[in-house]
């Protein structure tokens, strides 16, 4: 028998990055020519059960008929697993809750043949969860219910999970990842594990397929090197905006997101213009750095009239706080939250679209790029070019390229 062969469960509670996760790791691990294949427990339950099957009441565990609906499917795709693993495939990936420990208790007593690795996403985070939810109501399922019913309804399935859920920390092999940070929290290992490595490696690394990321165009407040605000564009700024969008005529952007100021909602505006299903996301988290006492100054007002606070700053750009504003180091938590959410919202294989600030951007990008602190300030963000941005866990590709 070849003992390199894997079950990975997941496990977690609805909405917790789990699916993301399982399919872009089989990319990951297809593209290492390791075979293989997600048996997902929803998909199965869509397909195998005529009826209604996405009411909240259905996934309470004490509705017996539910249960046994989904005890049944569970043990399919065990099945399913099981014979992948023993003809062709290397890993086999369940992608379902898992959040009991009687269900994975069935898992490794009915998956005896090869190594069993248990994987938790973890994220507790409330707005991360609602822009998650905010997807799934997408799926057919959800076709026949108001928005908030669908909301209303996702959620009151998630606590009759919650009621059961016991997290990782009997099982033979298993990682706890908090999905946000993509950082592990709890691992345990009794087995060898084939592509502990590389499943690991993954897990930390962040990763994006297709990531536009733009500076809105020029404003008056650029024009008199005056910082934060909210002004508008310059004509030239609309230009710039109007270049973008011809730019991008031919290509598929579902969202793009934005900031909460008018800059960069006026530079996205054009692209709507063209694609009218394009839906404009505007998210705090990519609010350009507040600069607190000094906002709406210019570079030269501060030097004069706060020497102190223009000194400080240039001599440790990345860790300088303005007074009753932020700094790069404090920007950090909430750019990677609007990040997440970015991802969260777009599927897998969309192209993504971010239209920033500077020093937005410059976070951003050194999110997926690896830059020393002390770089990140000075991170060269035109105005008349984008950043396009690739990376898996083996690939990283960056591009500046102009669009004018
Ligand atoms: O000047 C444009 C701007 O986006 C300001 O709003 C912001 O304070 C600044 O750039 C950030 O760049 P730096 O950190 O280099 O001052």
């Amino acid at each position: 028998m070849k003992n390199n062969r894997l079950y990975i469960a997941m496990v977690g509670l609805p909405a917790r990055g789990k699916s993301t996760i399982a399919t872009k790791l089989k990319e990951s691990l297809v593209n290492e020519s390791v075979k293989t294949r997600i048996f997902n427990n929803g998909d199965l339950r869509r397909k195998m059960i005529r009826g209604n099957t996405s009411y909240a009441r259905f996934f309470d565990s004490n509705n017996s008929e539910g249960v046994a609906i989904r005890e049944k499917i569970a043990l399919t795709n065990m099945e399913r697993a099981q014979k992948f693993l023993n003809s062709v495939g290397d890993v086999a990936i369940l992608d379902a809750s898992n959040v009991s420990r009687d269900r994975r208790e069935c898992i490794q007593s009915r998956l005896n043949d090869h190594p069993i690795l248990f994987i938790e996403c973890v994220n507790n985070d409330e707005e991360i969860l609602s822009a998650s939810i905010l997807r799934k109501i997408d799926l057919a399922e959800f076709g026949h219910l108001t928005r908030e019913e669908a909301i209303k309804g996702f959620r009151e399935r998630i606590s009759y999970y919650q009621s059961i859920e016991e997290p990782l920390e009997r099982e033979r092999n298993y990682i706890r990842l908090d999905s946000l940070h993509n950082s592990i929290i709890g691992e345990g290992l009794s087995d060898i594990i084939p592509y502990y490595d590389q499943i690991r490696d993954f897990l930390v690394t962040n990763t994006v397929k297709n990531l536009y990321l733009i500076r809105h165009g020029e404003t008056y407040y650029n024009l008199e090197d005056r910082i934060g605000g909210d002004s508008d564009l310059t004509e030239k700024g609309w230009a710039q905006a109007r270049a973008l969008a011809n730019y991008f005529k031919k290509k598929k952007i579902p969202l793009i997101f934005t900031s909460q100021k008018k800059r960069t909602h006026q530079t996205a505006s054009p692209i709507k213009e063209i694609h009218e299903d394009c839906t404009i996301i505007p998210l705090t988290e990519f609010d350009e750095i507040n600069s607190g006492i000094c906002e709406c100054m210019s570079y030269e007002k501060i030097k004069a009239q706060m020497p102190h606070v223009y000194s400080a700053r240039k001599k440790d750009k990345y860790n300088y706080v303005y007074p009753e504003g932020e700094g790069y180091v404090t920007m950090q938590e909430r750019i990677n939250r609007g990040i997440k959410k970015a991802l969260y919202l777009s599927n897998p294989s969309d192209n993504i679209m971010i239209i920033g600030h500077r020093a937005v951007n410059r976070m951003i990008l050194s999110h997926f790029m690896f830059r020393r602190e002390e770089d990140v300030p000075f991170i060269y963000i035109p105005q008349d070019k984008f950043y396009y941005i690739s990376t898996t866990q083996n690939k990283k590709h960056f591009q500046l390229k102009r669009f004018k």
